[in-house]
């Protein structure tokens, strides 16, 4: 799958993805071959890009099925929350069945192939940022080994560490421009809030509660609120901190553009052993790659290839297929591996 012009579509292309107008109607179908038409409709409706199959690309892995959990569980986002802030422990359990779903699948899984960097600018924000740290988290836990029981704790943590934004004012929330000093200090009692929400549902257990309380904790304990360090800090929050940071760096905020993947990646590689534990950073190293498979790159020397495989232990220098010249002309596939042309590197994200 690739993102394309549509001023580019000659017709005869197959849609990898729906396309949903402005006003929310559904225009096109994924899987329909684009003719004419849908072009001089696509163009009406003023939509300029649209992902299509790439059938030399047909053999990269795209994980439609985690994709599809995670579009279920998002769903059940409001309920999870509005039975959280209710206090309704009733129904909790009912609303998390497909976030149970999605973390027992992730612990069946060696390797993420979702695309965890597509631009989150959604209005449910929290829930994205929610979700997505809890996904992240899940695949760390599963790669420590955590037990059934263990990894469900720790995504229910990572799904609850912000809920406690919600008491705060979303003129603070959603400020655009930097905040002030008052400001920030009214943000800095969301991890209590959140700690009060969880700790009103019985069936939560402690460590669940420690990893949403000290999840801005930081590894050499100039975090906040209790200014804890190192080991002292539960294991969940020195997880659910680095995937914290990792998904909101990587999203739109309204008071900046998001990170490029490469730049969230150093963010988090710059701060091991003070805002991260390192053990932690090196197994967050080991288990996300920089530009995830399909992703479509440019290199220095202006070529641009999609990623097809990763090499283990370099999360930035994927393997890519290339399938077009530098005049973008159809040619005869190859592969490029960026751990043997090291002299190459990449420009940008397209
Ligand atoms: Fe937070």
């Amino acid at each position: 799958m690739r993102l394309t012009l549509v001023s580019n579509l000659v017709g005869n292309e197959i849609l990898a993805k729906n396309i949903i107008t402005e006003d929310g109607k559904l225009l096109l179908k994924h899987g329909e071959r684009v003719n004419q038409e849908h072009i001089s409709n696509l163009k009406k409706y003023k939509i300029f890009f649209v992902y299509i199959e790439d059938e030399d690309l047909e053999d990269i892995y795209e994980d439609t099925y985690l994709n599809s959990l995670k579009e279920t569980a998002l769903k059940s986002m409001p309920d999870i929350f509005n039975n959280l802030l209710t206090g309704n422990t009733e129904f909790i359990n009912e609303a998390l069945v497909s976030v149970y779903e999605l973390i027992d699948y992730i612990s069946g899984e060696d390797t993420i192939n979702t695309n965890l960097y597509e631009v989150k600018n959604y209005d449910n924000y929290t829930y994205i940022h929610c979700l997505d740290t809890c996904i992240m988290s899940t695949f760390l836990g599963a790669r420590l080994h955590y037990d059934k029981e263990n990894l469900r704790n720790l995504a229910l943590a990572a799904l609850f560490h912000d809920i406690g934004k919600t008491k705060i004012s979303s003129s603070i929330i959603n400020k655009k421009g930097l905040l002030t000093k008052n400001e920030f200090d009214i943000i800095k009692l969301h991890p209590f809030y959140s700690k009060e929400i969880i700790s009103k549902i019985p069936s939560i257990p402690a460590c669940v509660i420690d990893g949403v309380a000290q999840h801005h904790e930081k590894f050499d304990g100039t975090g906040y609120p209790f200014r804890i360090s190192g080991n002292e800090i539960s294991e969940y929050a020195r997880l659910i901190s680095i995937c914290d940071v990792f998904t909101a760096v990587s999203s739109n905020r309204n008071y900046r553009n998001r990170f490029d993947p490469y730049e969230a990646y150093e963010l988090i590689l710059s701060s091991s052993s003070t805002y991260f534990d390192p053990k932690l950073v090196e197994l967050f190293k080991n288990t996300f790659s920089v530009y995830p498979l399909g992703s479509c790159l440019k290199l220095s020397n202006g070529i641009e290839g999609f990623v097809v495989k990763q090499n283990p232990g370099f999360p930035d220098r994927p393997v890519l297929r290339v399938i077009y010249d530098i005049n973008k002309h159809k040619i005869t596939p190859y592969e490029i591996n960026l751990l043997k042309n090291t002299n190459i590197t990449v420009i940008s994200v397209l």
